[in-house]
Formats: C-alpha cells, sequence, structure tokens
C-alpha cells in the first residue's frame, strides 16, 4: 500500500513539493490550502501529469482536512511572505496563528503523522507546531538545513569545478542571517575544504550561504525560493518514508543538546521512520559554540515575542 503525505499551503513551497513527492511514486499526496478551488486545480494538474510521468501515485485538492486523514507525513508550508511595510514581528505572529490552527487540524485529522514544518521564520514556527501539536519531539522538526547546505554545496562544487554530489557540509544554528556554516566540516571527496581553498574564499561563500535566501528573493521580486527548498523536503520525506536513517541537519527541539534546552535550532539528526531518531552531538570550538548561542538566542527572541502574544490573547 502507498503511504500517504499532506502538503498544507498550495503555493509555490507547497506545490512544488507536492509534485516532486508524488514523482517518488510510493506514496499519495494531499495538498490542502484556503484558497478555494487552488489546491484542487493544482492537484488535478500534477494528477494528469501522472501517464506520461508514469506515476499512479494520486494528488488530490481540499480545503479541509478530512481527505487528509490519517496521514503519514504532513508538511506545513501555510503562512504568508513578508511584503514591504510589515515588520519581522508582523510576518511571525501571523504565521504564528496560519501554523498554530494548521496544526490543530493536522493532530486532529492525523493523530499519529510526523510534521515537516517549513514556514518562516522557521525555528520559531517549529517550535510553534511542535508545542501547539503536543506530540513527541521526535515527531516534529523543520527543513532549512539541509537547503542551508544545497547553497553551501553548490557554490563550493561551481568555486572548484567539481560534482555537488561530492561536496559534504554543515550548517547548525537557526535558519536565519546568523546561521553557522561549520567550515571544520566541510569536505570534497573526503578532503577538507581548508586544503583545497583560501581561508578568504571560504569566508566568501559562507557569507553568500547566509544570505542565500536574501538572494533568490532579490532575483524573484515576489515571493522567495521553492525548488531548492521542495527538494530539501522531499529529502526528509524520503529518509522518513523509507526508513533511510539519513544523517541530515534538521530543525528539532532540544532538551539540553548543545548547551540549549528547549527551543528548536538546527542541528544534525539521524532521520529514519521514527522522525528524528537521534540528535547528532558533534564536538565545537569555543568560536562554534559561540556562534550557535548567538543564532539560538535570536530564535529566543523570536519565542518570546509568540509567547508573549498567546498570553496577551489568552487575556
Ligand atoms: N491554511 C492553509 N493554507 C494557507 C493558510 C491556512 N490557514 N494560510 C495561508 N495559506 C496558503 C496560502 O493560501 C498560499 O497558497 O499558504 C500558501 C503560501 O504560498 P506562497 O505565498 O506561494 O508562499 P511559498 O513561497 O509557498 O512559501 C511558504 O514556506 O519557505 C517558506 O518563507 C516561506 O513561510 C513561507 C512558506
Amino acid at each position: 500500500m502507498r503511504s500517504k503525505v499532506t502538503v498544507v499551503g498550495a503555493g509555490n513551497v507547497g506545490a512544488t513539493t507536492a509534485l516532486r513527492i508524488q514523482q517518488l511514486g510510493y506514496t499519495d499526496v494531499v495538498l490542502v490550502d484556503v484558497v478555494e478551488d487552488l489546491p484542487q486545480g493544482k492537484a488535478l494538474d500534477m494528477l494528469e501529469a501522472g501517464p506520461v510521468t508514469g506515476t499512479d501515485a494520486r494528488v488530490t485538492g481540499s480545503n479541509s482536512y478530512e481527505e487528509s486523514s490519517d496521514s503519514d507525513l504532513v508538511v506545513i508550508t501555510a503562512g504568508i511572505a513578508r511584503r514591504p511595510g510589515m515588520s519581522r514581528d508582523d510576518l511571525l505572529l501571523t504565521n504564528m496563528r496560519i501554523t498554530s490552527s494548521v496544526t490543530e487540524q493536522v493532530v486532529k485529522y492525523s493523530p499519529d503523522c510526523i510534521i515537516i514544518a517549513v514556514t518562516n521564520p522557521l525555528d520559531a514556527m517549529v517550535q510553534n507546531i511542535y508545542e501547539t501539536s503536543g506530540f513527541p519531539r521526535n515527531r516534529v522538526f523543520g527543513m532549512a538545513g539541509i537547503l542551508d547546505t544545497a547553497r553551501f554545496r553548490t557554490f563550493i562544487a561551481e568555486e572548484l569545478n567539481v560534482s555537488v554530489e561530492d561536496v559534504q557540509a554543515l550548517v547548525l544554528g537557526g535558519h536565519g542571517d546568523d546561521m553557522v556554516p561549520l567550515v571544520r566540516y566541510t569536505s570534497v571527496g573526503g578532503i577538507p575544504i581548508t586544503e583545497l581553498m583560501a581561508e578568504e574564499k571560504i569566508d566568501q561563500l559562507v557569507a553568500r550561504t547566509r544570505a542565500g535566501g536574501g538572494e533568490i528573493v532579490a532575483l524573484l521580486k515576489e515571493g522567495s525560493a521553492y525548488y531548492a527548498p521542495s527538494a530539501a523536503i522531499t529529502q526528509m520525506v524520503e529518509a522518513v518514508l523509507l526508513d533511510k536513517k539519513r544523517i541530515l541537519p534538521a530543525c528539532a527541539y532540544l532538551e539540553g543538546e548543545y548547551g540549549i534546552n528547549g527551543l528548536c535550532v538546527g542541528v544534525p539528526v539521524k532521520l529514519g521512520a521514527g522522525g528524528v531518531e537521534q540528535i547528532m552531538q558533534i564536538g565545537l570550538t569555543e568560536e562554534e559554540r559561540t556562534a550557535l548561542r548567538h543564532s539560538a538566542a535570536s530564535v529566543q527572541e523570536l519565542v518570546d515575542v509568540m509567547k508573549k502574544s498567546k498570553e496577551e490573547a489568552a487575556g
């Protein structure tokens, strides 16, 4: 029997993700969005690609969650993107409300699912979805690190004129400008990057990686990246559904790991059928530890704003 994945949010990231997951062939997909007819239209279009691409996987669209019942995995991309004149906090609280209501529905209809959060600001949204769901921490995590490392790997491969497949990299911390690409753990065919590239060039590529999302936004003018994000989400979906036990960076709820307690930030994890089956703890230099703490503090600030807003709403 094929497994079932629901993608909430049928915008750029959600729809592209649904298409990629359908093309895996071994899982049916339900696309959910609040906009009337939008998920139905996109789902039908994808379904009609099946005879050409050779997949029997079903794709259905819906404005409610009944269709999504008993999903094995749910990807949450629902939310708004920042528009001119909006503060970061405006985006934060709007997407907090959206992801809270989405999560309540997801939990009601798929109580045993694994949730992959994608909505930005990523780490704060993972925290909100984790807390709202009441799920154990292994079943709620976020996609950011694979995308950030993919950007770093792309730039390194271009610079050295080598295959992207041979570049390995690791990024820690929040999905923001203060993410922490770990140069020490970056290698090309097993060769440390420092053997192949001058420090100055590495620093340039790290800076470009940190600003990678913004670089795409500036080019697209409207909206943000979705091809690479959807590829990253699909890799996580596959790791879970095929119980691959892959070691990948993900945003996970930490309970003391890396000296961080009660906060969702990016760390290397083992992803398999149980979701985050293990948080991989690796040694950090003092400088890396400081950078991670700094990045976690930025996430904590947003989490505090959400907490305050919830307390005010509760009266
Ligand atoms: N329930 C379901 N869908 C919703 C809801 C809701 N409560 N609120 C909004 N949506 C839908 C919108 O109707 C829209 O179709 O979420 C979709 C978002 O799509 P886009 O605006 O195209 O945004 P996208 O580029 O897909 O990004 C989605 O992922 O990478 C992050 O920063 C990005 O937070 C953003 C999210």
